[in-house]
């Protein structure tokens, strides 16, 4: 691996936001006074790992991507002779349609990043971990943090068991095994589109299955490595995700999120 060795960046932004429930896609609801995309892209830029960037977006023809076109336009206006270069795709049906639409307009880098819009507070060190850990040689690699919550298996009640609680415990897993995942997920561009590649033959049962890349690229046997990412990269799924958001923007801890490891 060169120090040469070019990045991509692709951006997910083509989710409805069905459980934030606002009604238009989650990247275009504000977060402070900015759209979620918009910080996500901030911070993207702001990591200075990114040669390309690329924003899978809601289709436009539903009206829904328009408004997020004017966000990426407006982006770019405001960075003349920026080093990276920054384009759209329309994403697709699934998370992992959309992937797959945003490695087909990367061509020139070694190496991308997938990090989802929802995303948008992620610490500039998190983005630098990950991009250092392929420069060194890993094709896999994501960002984790341990788990907080004792985890416990569980089915479904019968019966008597039925009245009393919905759900029986049935085992325990370590915590200090498990860690919660999060983004930029960083591969080689080779690998991660032999991985979509092989996801096209996947039933649907299969595919929902897979929740993020490195899944694909676990089941390919490539080893997939782990950096520490950081709590103030939460995703905003719910309405109490962007509570939490404006806190680490506007709270008590306003300011501190860049330099936070
Ligand atoms: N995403 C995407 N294309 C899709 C679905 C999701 O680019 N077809 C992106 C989302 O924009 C988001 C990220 O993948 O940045 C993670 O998805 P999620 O949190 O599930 O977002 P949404 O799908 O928008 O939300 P919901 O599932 O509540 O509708
Ligand atoms: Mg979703």
């Amino acid at each position: 691996m060169t120090s040469e060795s070019r990045l991509g960046v692709v951006v997910l932004a083509a989710g409805s936001g069905q459980r934030l429930g606002f009604g238009i896609p989650k990247a275009q609801v504000l977060l402070g006074d900015e759209p979620i995309l918009r910080h996500a892209l901030s911070g993207v830029v702001a990591a200075g790992v990114a040669d390309a960037i690329v924003v899978a977006l809601p289709s436009t023809d539903a009206g829904d991507g328009a408004a997020l076109r004017e966000v990426v336009e407006t982006f770019r206006a405001e960075h003349p002779g920026a080093p990276w270069s920054l384009s759209v795709v329309e994403g697709g049906a699934t998370r992992s349609d959309s992937v797959a639409r945003a490695l087909t307009v990367l061509d020139d880098v070694e190496h991308v990043l997938v990090h989802d819009a929802a995303r948008p507070l992620v610490p500039v060190q998190v983005f630098q971990r990950v991009a250092d850990a392929l420069r060194a040689g890993a094709r896999a690699v994501i960002p984790a943090i341990p788990v907080v919550d004792t985890i416990k298996q569980v089915h479904a009640g019968h019966g008597a068991d039925a009245e009393i609680a919905p759900e029986l415990v049935t085992g325990n897993i370590a915590r200090e095994t498990l860690r919660a995942v999060q983004t930029p997920q960083g591969f080689s561009l080779a690998a991660l589109r032999a991985a979509h590649e092989d996801a096209r033959y996947l039933d649907d049962r299969q595919a929902a299955a897979i929740t993020d890349d490195a899944m694909l690229l676990e089941s390919r046997g490539i080893p997939v490595h782990v950096v520490a990412g950081s709590s103030y990269s939460l995703k905003i799924t719910t309405a109490v995700d962007l509570i939490l958001a404006e806190g680490l923007l506007e709270g008590p801890l306003a300011g501190r999120w860049v330099g936070e490891a």
